[in-house]
């Protein structure tokens, strides 16, 4: 299977993301006895999050990748949580009935999808006549570390929306998705994330992988990479390392 994230990177990554997350689940919008979905919930942890905020509404996270899901099932099982189940299953078959769904939230997984459109045409079909879709995404075209080397810092950012990343642009289209779908009272929200330290950042860009994609396939030399995190460590170490980065926060309405 076509793995994209292990479980570590995924809780790694959840815990600086939390205001994002308690934003995303004001934006559904949600009532009491209502079903939602969060589609390509990994590890589950926002799936049991929003079930403990809200015990009243019933929550399913699908993801296609088996593993993560196991780990979702077993952290619901050491909670006391009554209102959340997963399913394995594929945003581009949903296992659901036409309008059957009150929410829809979806986060960091139209980035990995090469075909959004056809997911957005499953997620209006099972989606219920005025519920609301959430969608969060990375924006990461504006990925910047200040290391102060301009060229390399664009070639990183290139490489990702255009190459690593199946449809890195996904932040930027997103509207498109929503305008086009004749989705009703858009909105949109942007949250800069800000970053001081280095593992992290280097763990949410997955910045190792990304350099050694880069090298393997021509875009950077092994001597650039080692000269430019070198850089960042000397940065690191002068406790003044920033990266920032955009998420977008889109809801709308069928
Ligand atoms: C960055 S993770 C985001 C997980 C979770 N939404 C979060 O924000 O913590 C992307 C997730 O999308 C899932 N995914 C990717 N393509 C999918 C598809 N076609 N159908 C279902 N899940 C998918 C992956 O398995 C992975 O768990």
């Amino acid at each position: 299977m076509n793995k994209t994230y292990d479980t570590t990177y995924l809780k790694k990554t959840t815990d600086f993301l939390l205001n994002l997350k308690a934003t995303s689940f004001f934006m559904l919008d949600l009532e009491s006895g209502n079903l939602v979905l969060d589609l390509g919930c990994g590890n589950g942890s926002d799936v049991l999050e929003l079930a403990r905020l809200m015990p009243d509404v019933q929550v399913i996270g699908l993801d296609k990748d088996p593993e993560l899901l196991e780990v979702a099932r077993k952290n619901l099982a050491s909670t006391t949580i009554n209102n959340a189940s997963f399913i394995e299953g594929d945003v581009y078959t949903l296992p659901f009935n036409e309008n059957s769904i009150n929410a829809i939230r979806v986060e960091r997984v139209f980035q990995h999808l090469e075909q959004p459109e056809k997911a957005m045409e499953e997620i209006k079909r099972v989606l219920s006549i005025e519920g609301n879709l959430v969608i969060v995404e990375t924006d990461w075209s504006t990925l910047n570390l200040y290391s102060g080397d301009i060229e390399i810092e664009n070639k990183v950012v290139a490489f990702l929306t255009g190459k690593f990343i199946k449809n890195g642009y996904a932040a930027k289209k997103i509207m498109n998705y929503f305008i086009d779908f004749k989705y009703k009272k858009i909105q949109l929200q942007v949250i800069t994330i800000t970053l001081n330290d280095f593992a992290a950042a280097s763990n949410l860009i997955r910045l190792n992988e990304v350099l050694s994609a880069m090298i393997d396939q021509n875009y950077l030399s092994l001597d650039e990479k080692e000269a430019w995190l070198k850089k960042l460590n000397y940065i690191a170490d002068a406790k003044c390392f920033v990266v920032t980065l955009n998420m977008v926060l889109i809801s709308g309405k069928k």
